[in-house]
Parts: structure tokens; C-alpha cells; sequence
């Protein structure tokens, strides 16, 4: 089930919109014929433990992927927790959270093909931010629409740089590792064609006989977005309207009990008209599997108490065997870090090769050779 198209857009948007769902369909189909020849790379802010949100969102799809046998990166974008906000002292604690997320998930980088790593440890990728600013222009960084939101939604005092040209560090994230394929939300196409844009530009400026990068996809998948429990707006930590992965069956019963509902006794679906109701309907059919029609029909003039307690019932039982897993990744000591420096390790590497790549092509390499590796 797709969330319902945005209205409010200009002919030329849904137009590279509708490119961008072709292009997606197109690539879903090439991976189910040929796995093995696609990279996947996908990213997250590490602002805060995940939700149930981004359980259905995006990390559910994420494990499709890597179990498909789909070579995947994970990276936890540290630097980019910085566009709007100033201190970093949190991150730390919360790239644990993260990391601990998808573990219990089942993401898996000791028996899959899995990598996960963080900026702040992968210089060679970070460097290749360099060559991709001489490749945009002022007025490009400052037109990018989810910029403007951002810098809009922040209510910030004056705006850094990093804010400007995290977009094309997003673009160093996706081109270090030529991953072909990155899973994103609709929130994230406007960053996904600057990507495209500069890999392009990089071949036809630096290396246009033997292209040096390839252009990327972003997949889009079915993925619902998941209302907040105040039925508003969409779920998350920050709004304190989340369910997250890691709360206690209490903590979980706690939220879900203060969900807003509405005054009407008959439970039905109707998004329209009732969000706050159909929102938590939604929720209910996605962890049990069924349709949020058959809940309302179920539920009928039980009314939101009946609904919470349903919803108490079926979102524990769906977290419990996450959450067991969970509370035993914690016990392990060292677990987190293992993971971090093995995945940074093997990001170096794929970023070294690609960076040396980069200089030859620039005729920036001056006859001194390929960098030999760093974490040998
Ligand atoms: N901008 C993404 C977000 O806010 C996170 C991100 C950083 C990312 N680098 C990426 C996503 C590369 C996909 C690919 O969620």
C-alpha cells in the first residue's frame, strides 16, 4: 500500500517523480533476475533509538535486500546529524542504539554481506567530497527543496555550511562504494538526483571514455508511512508520539493507551475523515497482517478502548521476539564496537579503491601510486 500521492505539486515534480517510480520498477525487476550484480547502500542520521516506523519504513525492506543475497552498506551518517544541530556529545550514545536496532532486526553483518560503518571513521570517503563541490553551484545547493524544509523546520539561528552541502556529501555516501541501488523514502529523490547529476558530471568532465561512476537508482518501495500516536503527524522519537523497538511490553502499553482516537463509539476506517483512528487501524493490520478494513469490522462499536487494547496485544507480540533478541545483543560486551570497526574497515577499503580511481582520473595522482591500505 502506497501512502496517498502529494497534491500540492508542481507538473514538473510529479513528472520526475513518475521517472523516478519507472526507473524504480525497472531496477526491482533487474534485482529479482540478477542479485548478485547490484550494490545496495542505505543511511541513517543516528538521532535517536528506531521506531516501529521505520521497522515497516524502511528496515524490513533492508533485510529483504540483504537476504536476497544483495551486497548491502549501512551507513549511520554522523556527520549529517550535524546540519541541524551543533553538538555531537549524543551521537555516540544513539549510533549504539541504532546498531542494536538493526541487529535485532536481523540485519546481519557476521553471516551476510552486510557492512555497516559511520562517516566520521571513513576518511577516503570523506575526502571524496572535494572533487564533488567543484562539480555544483551556489545557487544549486541553495535551491534544494528538502534544504529549504529542513533549514525551515529547524528554526535555526543562522544556518552552517555543512546544512548546503550535505547533499553532496550524501552523494560521496552513495558513489564511494558505486552502489547502483539506494532503498530511500520519497523524502529523499531531490537528494538522490544531486547524486545522479554529479556522478554524471564526473564522468563527463573527469573521465568521460571510461565512466567512473554509476549512475544511481533509488528504489522506492511499497512502504506505508506510519502516523505518530497523536494521529497527526508521522511517527517519530523526537514528536514523542513513536513506538519504539526497544520499549517494555508497560512502556508500549503506556503510549499506545494515551493514543489520540476520536469521540465516535463505531470503529471505522476512514482515512479521510478519521485519520487519528485509521492511522492506528493501519498499525494494527501491518503487525498482524491483515487489513485495517477487517480490524474496523472486527472491532465495531468496541470503540478506541477496545482498539488500544487490541493494538497493546498484537504490536508486543510482533516486537517480542525483536525485543528478546535485542536484550540479549546488549549483554554482549564489545558487540557494537566489533561491528563498527570491522564495517569501517571494509568501508576504507572499497573507498581507498574508489578514491584512487578518482585521482587518476583527475591526473591528480602525480605518479605516486595507489594508496597502500591503511588498516593493514
Ligand atoms: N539523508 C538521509 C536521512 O536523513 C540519511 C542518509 C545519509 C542517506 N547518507 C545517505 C540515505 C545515503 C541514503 C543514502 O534519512
Amino acid at each position: 500500500m502506497t501512502s496517498a500521492p502529494p497534491t500540492k505539486e508542481t507538473t514538473q515534480e510529479s513528472e520526475s517523480f513518475r521517472a523516478a517510480m519507472a526507473r524504480s520498477d525497472q531496477a526491482w525487476a533487474a534485482l529479482d533476475r540478477d542479485p548478485a550484480r547490484f550494490r545496495v547502500l542505505t543511511g541513517d542520521r543516528p538521532t535517536g533509538p528506531l521506531h516501529i516506523g521505520h521497522y515497516f519504513g524502511t528496515l524490513q525492506n533492508r533485510v529483504d535486500l540483504q537476504n536476497r543475497g544483495i551486497e548491502t552498506f549501512v551507513l549511520l551518517a554522523d556527520y549529517q546529524v550535524l546540519t541541524d544541530r551543533d553538538r555531537a556529545d549524543t551521537i555516540a550514545e544513539h549510533l549504539r542504539e541504532v546498531i542494536l536496532d538493526y541487529l535485532a532486526v536481523g540485519l546481519d553483518p557476521f553471516e551476510k554481506n552486510t557492512t555497516i560503518f559511520c562517516h566520521s571513521h571513513v576518511p577516503e570517503l570523506n575526502q571524496l567530497l572535494l572533487p564533488l563541490l567543484t562539480l555544483v553551484s551556489v545557487p544549486e545547493l541553495e535551491r534544494n527543496p528538502t534544504v529549504k524544509e529542513e533549514i525551515q523546520a529547524a528554526n535555526l539561528k543562522s544556518v552552517s555550511g555543512m546544512m548546503f552541502t550535505y547533499p553532496v556529501h550524501q552523494a560521496a555516501d552513495i558513489l564511494f562504494c558505486k552502489s547502483q541501488l539506494v532503498p530511500v523514502g520519497k523524502d529523499q529523490l531531490a537528494h538522490l538526483e544531486v547524486t545522479r547529476k554529479l556522478a554524471r558530471r564526473f564522468n563527463e568532465r573527469f573521465s568521460p571514455e571510461t565512466p567512473v561512476f554509476p549512475v544511481p537508482t533509488a528504489l522506492l518501495s511499497e512502504a506505508p508511512v506510519i502516523l505518530g500516536l497523536d494521529g497527526t503527524q508521522k511517527m517519530s522519537k523526537s514528536r514523542g508520539n513513536a513506538i519504539l523497538l526497544k520499549m517494555s511490553e508497560d512502556e508500549t502499553r503506556a503510549a499506545l493507551m494515551k493514543a489520540t482516537t476520536d469521540s465516535e463509539r463505531q470503529i471505522r476506517y476512514a482515512p479521510e475523515t478519521r485519520p487519528a483512528v485509521a492511522g492506528l487501524l493501519r498499525l494494527l493490520g501491518l503487525v498482524t497482517d491483515q487489513r485495517p478494513e477487517s480490524w474496523a469490522t472486527q472491532i465495531g462499536d468496541g470503540g478506541g478502548g477496545a482498539l488500544k487494547k487490541h493494538l497493546v496485544d498484537a504490536v508486543n507480540a510482533f516486537l517480542a521476539p525483536i525485543r528478546q533478541r535485542r536484550r540479549a545483543l546488549e549483554a554482549e560486551a564489545g558487540l557494537v564496537q566489533k561491528i563498527l570497526a570491522e564495517g569501517n574497515a571494509r568501508a576504507r577499503e572499497v573507498a581507498r579503491e574508489t578514491l584512487d580511481e578518482v585521482r587518476r582520473a583527475m591526473h591528480m595522482d602525480y605518479g605516486l601510486g595507489d594508496t597502500p591500505d591503511p588498516t593493514h
